[in-house]
């Protein structure tokens, strides 16, 4: 008897915790357009951000390819001779890409682009569809400098310059979609997967969870995930989920967060780690500069802001908004670092600054004293011409670039003094000089 009533109240207890959790579980997603109706102002900066506009379904009307879609463009990447693609506009005005066979020239093969990627100023590519799964054709236009270069050659060419088939795992689905559509789902099928997703970019979704239950009773709680009222770590990991790098868990055969053996997307508010782990010694390794896109994250994780739990968006907007780069407040002016180290009295007036930064304080016109030029290096690319910003805030001394060349000379980490001072990098004297420079300065 007395047996009998544990059991009730355990399956009780059991059911009263299981409830919200399995709401949740039956949440679908409804599409971010659906969020409009009642997020008006959120929806209307949301609705400009690269979240949602870096992929666009490609129409003969809509225009979103930026270039003038016509003549031959000409390739060459690694061992891959140079091989030609043509474009062309089809009867029905769809754009199409020719590849040609690099050895036999009377091959080729014809692709419609059904979508863009980007074309917001920089760069713009281009993804053809195959069975299910989409992939990024072998051209890509440079918008800066007006021009065509080889994107991932070696997926459509052999060594000999004969064309061949993407497999697979090179498709958009596999190789990308976890962190560029919202609401992925992969279905196992005979040869791999097959994909399916609710919205082609960052939707609300994708940073908030499966909206049906909130929509249905927007006044429940519990229902939609707010990242701020998450435990902090979690909280970071939806951004973190994206601006990363690492591999599915347990296999590491997916380069997202997956669990590739239950074949499960990562749950918001969840460990992210559960999902996601990352290679010895590179992405993950604590005492590398990321060098390369999406990796703030990880860089965040090392930084005395986390240790002080600062988050993504005390920086940025999630939703977008007047500043460029989603930033909250100016960056070039150093309004954002200020509105909280401004407190502290060594950075509260220009000068206490120039005690600190031992420039002059011309943040704005000439950079100098502007807390990011230091302390937010531009790592990835070249150290001439580095472009995603470095997010550990560390000072990255030219002692440290130095020692790099003089390891691997091809191993270039710009540091926090060669961004202006040029002629202290691109070789060892370089390097050499800017090291001596930053002793004088600021001490060893
Ligand atoms: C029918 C109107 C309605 C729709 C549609 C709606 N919401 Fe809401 N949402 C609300 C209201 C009202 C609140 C405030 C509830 C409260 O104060 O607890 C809210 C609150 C929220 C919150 C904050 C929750 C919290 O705990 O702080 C988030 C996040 C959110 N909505 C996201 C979404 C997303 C994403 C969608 C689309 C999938 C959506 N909403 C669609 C009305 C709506
Ligand atoms: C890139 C991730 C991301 C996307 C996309 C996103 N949000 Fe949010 N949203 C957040 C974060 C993070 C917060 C918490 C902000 C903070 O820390 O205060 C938030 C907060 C909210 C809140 C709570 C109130 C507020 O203003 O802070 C609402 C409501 C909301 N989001 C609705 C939406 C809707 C609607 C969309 C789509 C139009 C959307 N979000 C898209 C990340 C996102
Ligand atoms: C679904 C994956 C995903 C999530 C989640 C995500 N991002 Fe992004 N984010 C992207 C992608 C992809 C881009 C680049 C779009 C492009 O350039 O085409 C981007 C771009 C950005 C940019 C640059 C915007 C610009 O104008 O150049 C900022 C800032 C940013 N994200 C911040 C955040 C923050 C903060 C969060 C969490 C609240 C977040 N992101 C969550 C995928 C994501
Ligand atoms: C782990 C998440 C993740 C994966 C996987 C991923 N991306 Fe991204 N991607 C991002 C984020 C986040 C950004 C924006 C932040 C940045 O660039 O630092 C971005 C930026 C981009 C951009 C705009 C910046 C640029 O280089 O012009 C393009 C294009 C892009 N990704 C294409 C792809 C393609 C193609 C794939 C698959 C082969 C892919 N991404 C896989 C997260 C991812
Ligand atoms: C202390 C402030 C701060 C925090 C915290 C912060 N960022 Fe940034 N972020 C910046 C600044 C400043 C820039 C550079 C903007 C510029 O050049 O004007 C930037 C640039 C970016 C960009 C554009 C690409 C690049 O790197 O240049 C992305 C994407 C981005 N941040 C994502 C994130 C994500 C994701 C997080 C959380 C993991 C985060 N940021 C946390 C200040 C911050
Ligand atoms: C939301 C508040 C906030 C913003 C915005 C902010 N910081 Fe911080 N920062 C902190 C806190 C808190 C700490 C830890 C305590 C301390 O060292 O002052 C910290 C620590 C640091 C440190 C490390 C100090 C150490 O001991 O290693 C550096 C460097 C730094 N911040 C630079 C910046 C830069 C550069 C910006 C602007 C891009 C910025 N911060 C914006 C709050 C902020
Ligand atoms: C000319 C380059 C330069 C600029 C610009 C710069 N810093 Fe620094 N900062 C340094 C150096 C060098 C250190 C010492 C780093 C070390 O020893 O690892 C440092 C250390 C720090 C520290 C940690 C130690 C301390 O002194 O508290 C904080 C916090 C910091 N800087 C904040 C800022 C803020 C805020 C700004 C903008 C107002 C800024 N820095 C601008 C070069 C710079
Ligand atoms: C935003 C650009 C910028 C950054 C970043 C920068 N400097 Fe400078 N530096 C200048 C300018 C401009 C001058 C000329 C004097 C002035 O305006 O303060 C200068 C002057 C100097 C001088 C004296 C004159 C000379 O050329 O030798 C030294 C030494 C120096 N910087 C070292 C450094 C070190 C070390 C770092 C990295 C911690 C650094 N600078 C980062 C722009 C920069």
């Amino acid at each position: 008897m007395k047996k009998m009533v544990g059991l009730k109240w355990l399956v009780l207890v059991s059911v009263l915790v299981l409830l919200p959790s399995l709401a949740m579980a039956q949440a679908k997603y409804v599409g971010s357009g659906k969020c409009a109706s009642c997020h008006k102002a959120i929806y209307g900066t949301w609705k400009d951000t690269l979240h949602n506009k870096s992929q666009q379904i490609l129409t003969p009307d809509n225009g979103s390819v930026v270039v003038d879609w016509k003549g031959t463009v000409k390739l060459k990447a690694g061992k891959i001779p140079e091989v030609s693609v043509k474009l062309s506009r089809g009867a029905d005005r769809s754009y199409m890409a020719t590849l040609i066979d690099g050895k036999d020239p009377s091959k080729e093969i014809t692709y419609t682009v059904v979508r863009t990627y980007g074309g917001w100023g920089w760069k713009q590519r281009y993804q053809a569809k195959m069975g299910n799964h989409h992939y990024i054709l072998p051209i890509q236009w440079n918008q800066a400098t007006s021009r065509w270069v080889p994107y991932n050659l070696q997926n459509w060419y052999n060594e000999d310059g004969s064309i061949k088939q993407p497999s697979m795992d090179k498709s958009f689905e596999m190789s990308c979609a976890g962190c560029h559509n919202t609401g992925l789902e992969l279905k196992k099928v005979d040869k791999g997967y097959e994909a399916s997703y609710t919205e082609l970019n960052t939707g609300c979704e994708k940073c908030h969870g499966p909206g049906s239950e909130h929509v249905k009773s927007p006044q429940t709680k519990g229902k939609i995930i707010n990242p701020r009222k998450l435990p902090y770590e979690r909280g970071l990991e939806v951004c973190g989920q994206c601006h990363s790098r690492g591999v599915s868990v347990p296999e590491g055969i997916i380069g997202f967060p997956w669990n590739d053996k239950d074949n499960k997307p990562y749950q918001l508010g969840e460990p992210l780690s559960k999902y996601y782990q990352f290679k010895p010694g590179e992405w993950g390794d604590p005492q590398a500069h990321a060098k390369s896109h999406h990796q703030q994250w990880h860089d965040l994780l090392r930084s005395a802001h986390f240790q002080a739990r600062v988050t993504c968006s005390d920086c940025h907007n999630p939703h977008g908004g007047a500043g460029g780069f989603q930033l909250v407040k100016s960056d070039s002016n150093n309004t954002l670092c200020l509105s909280c180290h401004g407190k502290d009295k060594k950075f509260a007036s220009p000068a206490a600054i120039r005690e600190h930064t031992k420039h002059n304080y011309a943040p704005e016109t000439k950079g100098t004293s502007r807390c990011s030029s230091c302390h937010m290096v531009k790592t990835a690319g070249s150290a001439e011409a580095g472009d995603i910003h470095s997010h550990d805030f560390k000072i990255i001394k030219p002692h440290l670039s130095l020692e790099m060349f003089r390891k691997d000379p091809k191993n270039i980490l710009p540091n926090s003094c060669n961004g202006c001072h040029k002629d202290r990098a691109g070789d060892e004297a370089g390097f050499l000089k800017g090291a001596q420079a930053y002793e004088a300065k600021f001490g060893k």
